[in-house]
């Protein structure tokens, strides 16, 4: 179970990816076949830890719920629970995106609080004052949230900040109110556009997808779908930032370009060659050229997104110059800062910010892991250093890369995992 990879870094990465579908993306779809009565079917889902755990949740509610080969069949007709259990919330937060659905579905919902979780406090009040508004009652008793709503009303909720899961709960309980919700300061994540657009392939009507003001219809009756889920935007930086690392050349195949513009003009501005053909990304350093240092802030979509944060900051560990990185999403994401120092990184933190002084090389060692994208930071940090490191607690990367270590090798990588 504490896995670890053998990393022997240096090598640079020549080669192509696929990339595979969105783990962000997948988990609100596979809550929302709780919506409509009969079989749902998911395309290009990742074989995740966090997508079995959340197989989990639905099938505790009465869900059949099968994954073969990447398609994920979802069969809601047998439904019966509305609760989704605290040993599987507390494994994984997304597990609270069967609010909405619950709601929808019997009027009622008893979901554990999620808890603590290594990227520092994430809240879900946003979620339940969303819901609140919309008519629903809601009490805590013994750490599970109860909602209870004969009926629910259409409301104008406005977040006052902008949050990917509240988002997709509130259009997920408002398709069950009778009239309009208007939803200002909405997540425009390509994973919440998803969200909206198989929903309204289900029967529902939303208007204003992919914009912060969303206006939503209900009461609807869902239909089950077929949906293909949308490539992984995070996977796909990752294996890109690994390419420009490793003074590489590495394409990424079965992407979408257009939700990588951030980091993409990022890695141009370092100096790396970014190339886009159709569904693909090619980027190259040339040889024996280090990178410039760029600064990032985290934000909202199209903002540089929090979950490329520590792979970048192993980037600027190697560039030229110094740069800072602040994350605004989550200010206290740096677990894998002082990994990255045993490494050789010189980085100073401050605050929601950190101040990397870039070197020329890093050196192996042990690391630790203690997110998915602490990890994937990690990762990267050790096939770029010179010589032998131990990443440990690869577990956390299993939660959110699939076929990570095969994936790396291909490209020239040398790692291999060390069961334990
Ligand atoms: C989603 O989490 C992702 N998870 C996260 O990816 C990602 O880091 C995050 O969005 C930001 O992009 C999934 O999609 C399953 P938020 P979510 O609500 O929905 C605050 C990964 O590595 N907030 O948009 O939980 C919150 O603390 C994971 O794959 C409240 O204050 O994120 C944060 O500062 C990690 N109250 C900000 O909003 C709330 O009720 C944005 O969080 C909800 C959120």
């Amino acid at each position: 179970m504490l896995d670890r990879f053998e990393v022997e870094g240096g090598k640079p990465l020549k080669g192509a990816v696929t990339c595979s579908g969105s783990k962000n993306a997948a988990l609100p779809l596979m809550a929302a076949a709780l919506m409509a009565e009969g079989v749902t079917t998911l395309e290009n889902v990742p074989d995740l830890a966090d997508i079995h755990t959340m197989a989990m949740v639905l099938r505790f509610i009465g869900a059949d719920v099968k994954l073969e080969g990447g398609t994920l069949t979802i069969d809601a007709s047998n439904c019966r629970s509305s609760e989704a259990p605290y040993e599987l919330v507390r494994k994984m937060r997304a597990s609270f995106y069967v609010l909405g659905p619950l709601l929808y579905r019997f009027g009622r919902a008893r979901v554990s609080l999620p808890g603590g979780c290594a990227l520092g406090p994430r809240p879900v009040d946003l979620h339940i004052k969303g819901v609140k508004k919309l008519g629903c009652d809601i009490q805590i008793d013994a750490g599970y949230v109860v909602a209870k709503a004969e009926r629910l009303r259409g409301a104008r909720v406005l977040f006052d900040i902008s949050s990917v899961g509240a988002t997709g709960n509130v259009i997920m309980a408002a398709l069950a109110a009778d009239g309009v919700t208007v939803i200002d300061n909405a997540a425009c994540e390509p994973e919440i556009v998803e969200l909206a657009q198989m929903l309204v392939a289900m029967g529902a009507e939303i208007r204003g997808i992919g914009a912060n003001r969303l206006e939503v219809a209900g009461p609807a009756r869902l239909k089950p779908v077929r949906w293909k889920v949308i490539p992984d935007r995070i996977v796909a930086g990752t294996y890109l930032t690994a390419g420009v690392i490793t003074g590489g050349s590495v394409t990424v195949n079965a992407c979408r370009p257009d939700h990588l513009t951030m980091l993409l003009d990022k890695l141009d501005e370092a100096g790396a060659h970014v190339a886009i053909a159709g569904n693909s990304v090619t980027v190259s350093v040339e040889a024996d050229k280090r990178l410039k240092a760029v600064d990032v802030t985290t934000a909202v979509y199209p903002g540089f997104p929090t979950d490329l944060q520590a792979p970048w900051t192993a980037l600027m560990a190697l560039a030229d110059g110094t740069s800072i990185i602040t994350d605004t999403i989550y200010p206290e994401r740096f677990s894998h800062v002082p990994e990255l120092s045993r490494l050789g990184a010189k980085i100073q933190k401050e605050l929601n910010s950190i101040h990397i002084e870039g070197v020329p090389r890093l050196t192996g060692a042990s690391v630790m892991c203690s997110d998915i994208r602490a990890g994937a930071g990690l990762v990267l940090a050790t096939i770029a250093a010179q010589g032998r490191s131990d990443v440990l607690r690869v577990y956390h990367m299993d939660r959110g890369y699939e076929r990570l270590e095969q994936n790396l090798t291909s490209l020239g990588a040398k790692l291999n995992r060390v069961r334990e």
